[in-house]
């Protein structure tokens, strides 16, 4: 089978679209049939770090086809369409095959394209965890997404209207028009204005990109404001990882999300997006071949929304 495969001393990307054995899944997995496969920072920033999967290949938002599984599968069947979200089971996604646990899969809803469904897994589940378990958001509440634009924020905004707040989002100019249809009440241009400088104050902010002030966020949230860290430049999640505990002292509190695969959350949010309530959004497709610039756009930090692989659309 096709794959894209990390070579360490392969130039000039380290990655490399070739010939592979086609996995055999053990017992207890599934083997799926790619068909469109989404990037996230778990790969780059997995990649940049040297923390390369034992199959060497990355991609771990799929959707696809069931084309076997093994005989202790109970909740797959070949032909079915499932989405996964393969980080906890090795990767593997950016290939024509890949293996994957019962618990990584759930069944693809029919009103959903295997590409806009490749495009929610992880953003969308790190999107609701932080807006629903760590920052307990309530309808009429006053949220503020730092960093609207990407692949997390285009799906807080819209979680976050689903569940009836008052959003305002940071972003730069471009998206400014992309962050109020999706919703947001307000936005703020981060190259023209400072977001702490008037006196609104917020029940939550979301971080999600950019290297904001923990300071300033924290003078910006209501008495009982929470602010939830998601991601962001490296230095701001440390300083939030060292310095959020001392800084909770009180009602105001400073917390970190580590997202975690639920296929509960998954389905809901798959059947959200079948629903029309919220949709992907996704700012760039690539093709199989060009995995490695992808990868390489996606890590640069600025694009709008998902950026998509579809990696076998006729499949
Ligand atoms: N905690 C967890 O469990 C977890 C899970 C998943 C992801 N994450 C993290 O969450 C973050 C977001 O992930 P993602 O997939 O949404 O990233 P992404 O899609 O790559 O985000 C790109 C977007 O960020 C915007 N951006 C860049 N600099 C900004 C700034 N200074 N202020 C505001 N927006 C800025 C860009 O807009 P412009 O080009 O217009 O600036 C672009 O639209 C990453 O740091 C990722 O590592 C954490």
């Amino acid at each position: 089978m096709k794959a894209v495969v990390y070579n360490k001393s392969a130039k000039p990307d380290r990655l490399v679209y070739c010939d592979v054995e086609k996995p055999a899944p053990k017992d207890d997995e599934v083997l799926v049939r790619i068909r469109a496969v989404s990037v996230n920072a778990a790969d780059y920033r997995s990649m940049k770090m040297g923390m390369i999967p034992a199959r060497k290949i990355f991609g771990a938002d799929v959707s696809g086809v069931v084309e076997s599984a093994g005989k202790n599968v109970t909740l797959f069947r070949p032909g079915g369409e499932v989405v996964g979200e393969l980080s906890g089971c090795g990767f593997g996604g950016f290939a024509d095959f890949a293996v994957a646990t019962e618990k990584a899969l759930v069944m693809k809803p029919a009103g959903l394209s295997f590409v806009e469904a490749a495009a929610i897994p992880m953003a969308s589940m790190t999107a609701l965890q932080a807006l629903r378990n760590k920052g307990n958001i309530r309808q009429g509440q006053e949220i503020l997404i730092l960093g609207s634009s990407g692949g997390v924020g285009t799906m807080a905004i819209q979680l976050a209207r689903h569940f009836g707040a008052v959003i305002t989002a940071v972003c730069s100019t471009r998206n400014m028009e992309q962050s109020r249809s999706l919703g947001a009440d307000r936005v703020i241009d981060y190259t023209k204005e400072d977001f702490t400088a008037g006196n609104r104050k917020y029940d939550l902010i979301l971080a999600v990109n950019g290297n904001y002030p923990l300071l300033k966020c924290r003078k910006a949230l209501k008495p009982d404001g929470r602010y939830v860290l998601v991601g962001g430049a490296l230095s701001q999640i440390f300083k939030a990882i060292v310095i959020g505990k001392p800084l909770s002292v009180g009602r105001k509190k400073i917390l970190f999300l580590a997202a975690k695969t639920d296929t509960g959350d998954l389905n809901y949010l798959l059947d959200l997006a079948a629903r029309g309530i919220i949709k992907p959004v996704i700012g760039k497709y690539f093709s199989a071949e060009t995995t490695a610039e992808a990868m390489k756009y996606a890590a640069g930090g600025h694009s709008s929304g998902k950026v998509v692989i579809k990696w076998n659309p006729e499949g």
